[in-house]
């Protein structure tokens, strides 16, 4: 009810607001990194398995992808996604050293279910979950867990869940590259200090909140949208448009904007918006030549950078800037301000926004 929401219109832009406090939940007590963190016999698991298979469905799936550049670049370990409805239906080859991840809010989505299952029945028994719900089905079945402490959600579409996932996955990968001998003392220390920092640094995006509600003003006219990120940031861009399509139902796709030549760019005309997820990285120059092709067309940019990623605003350049670099963390921050622009749009637009149509919050039947 009301008084539950405090000073929020909807749940979603409540939980929105909730990502600091739940990602400190989330990483309460974790004083190191340690495989135990995902309970008994991690150890034993991590050191038997070569690779990766991540299985999840909708904005969990998303938080899997952001995992593989995570995994592959840290721990060194190769990483597949899967989209769970997928998986199970497929020929696949299976390996019997493979950790085979879930990753869901509910720990009730029927496809992702199934995909374990399928998996375990090619052979595959060492099974891991981060999911938000301990008593969930999910959490029965794997062996091995990571609970995320986002509380409840009610807003449809995910929100907090979503990074506390990624928390989750950043300590999957710590750990692993730890058992793998990738991971110094120095490099742990390191990174759990960022980790810590989590929620000061998210909070600093949450004060860009009146800066997106009018880009959100502009987009609640559009009918389309554009997306573009690049590296690890490529999985945020597709998770926000998929926030912009569930809540505001204008039409969004992402691309990882290498790509855009190869097809998207035909669409780009003054009346496409293309949102550009525009972190200070080692892609930032081959991401401000991307831009340069959208311009060249009409195309508006609405460009989320780093505070140092040099992008000046300018004719058809909106800028918003992130108040720090954040490094392999940066997709956290980079989601939570593709999450406002979203909830402003669809607010503008005046949509249903806890319970956008046609959708469910946990998608228990197939
Ligand atoms: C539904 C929800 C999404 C969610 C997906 C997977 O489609 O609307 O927000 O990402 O299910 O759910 P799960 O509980 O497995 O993460």
């Amino acid at each position: 009810g009301a008084a539950e929401l405090g000073p929020y219109r909807h749940y979603m832009q409540k939980e929105i607001f909730e990502q600091p406090r739940v990602i400190g939940d989330t990483l309460d007590g974790v004083t190191g990194i340690m495989p135990e963190l995902f309970g008994d016999g991690a150890y034993n698991v991590f050191k038997q398995i070569d690779r990766v298979l991540i299985l999840a469905c909708g904005t969990s799936y998303y938080s899997g992808l952001t995992a593989k550049y995570w995994i592959e670049s840290v721990a060194k370990i190769p990483v597949n996604v899967e989209i769970a409805s997928e998986y199970r239906y497929r020929d696949s080859v299976p390996h019997p050293n493979t950790l085979v991840v879930t990753i869901s809010q509910s720990g009730e989505t029927a496809d992702t279910l199934a995909a374990l299952k399928h998996a375990r029945s090619l052979g595959m028994e060492h099974t891991l979950t981060i999911c938000n719900v301990a008593t969930s089905a999910m959490v029965r079945e794997c062996k091995l867990a990571y609970i995320t402490r986002a509380g409840v959600e009610v807003g449809v579409a995910s929100t907090k869940a979503f990074t506390t996932q990624l928390a989750a996955l950043f300590l999957l990968t710590l750990a692993l590259a730890q058992v793998n001998g990738r991971l110094s003392d120095e490099e742990e220390t390191t990174h759990l200090k960022a980790m810590r920092h989590l929620p000061v640094a998210i909070s600093s995006v949450l004060a860009l909140e009146p800066l997106i509600i009018a880009w959100a003003e502009d987009f609640a006219r559009k009918e389309n949208a554009l997306f573009l990120g690049r590296g690890m940031h490529y999985p945020i861009a597709l998770e926000g448009a998929l926030k912009l399509k569930e809540i505001s139902y204008i039409h969004a796709e992402a691309y990882p904007a290498g790509e855009l030549k190869h097809g998207p760019l035909a669409l780009v005309t003054e009346e496409m918006p293309v949102v550009t997820v525009a972190p200070n990285d080692a892609l930032i120059e081959k991401l401000k030549s991307n831009m340069q092709e959208v311009r060249a067309r009409g195309g508006q940019l609405y460009v989320f950078a780093d505070v140092d990623s040099r992008i000046t605003p300018g004719e058809g350049v909106h800028v918003i800037r992130l108040p720090e670099h954040y490094g392999l963390l940066s997709p956290i921050l980079h989601v939570v301000s593709l999450q406002l622009l979203a909830y402003h749009a669809a607010v503008a637009r005046g949509t249903d926004v806890d319970k956008p149509r046609n959708l469910a919050k946990s998608v228990t039947v197939e």
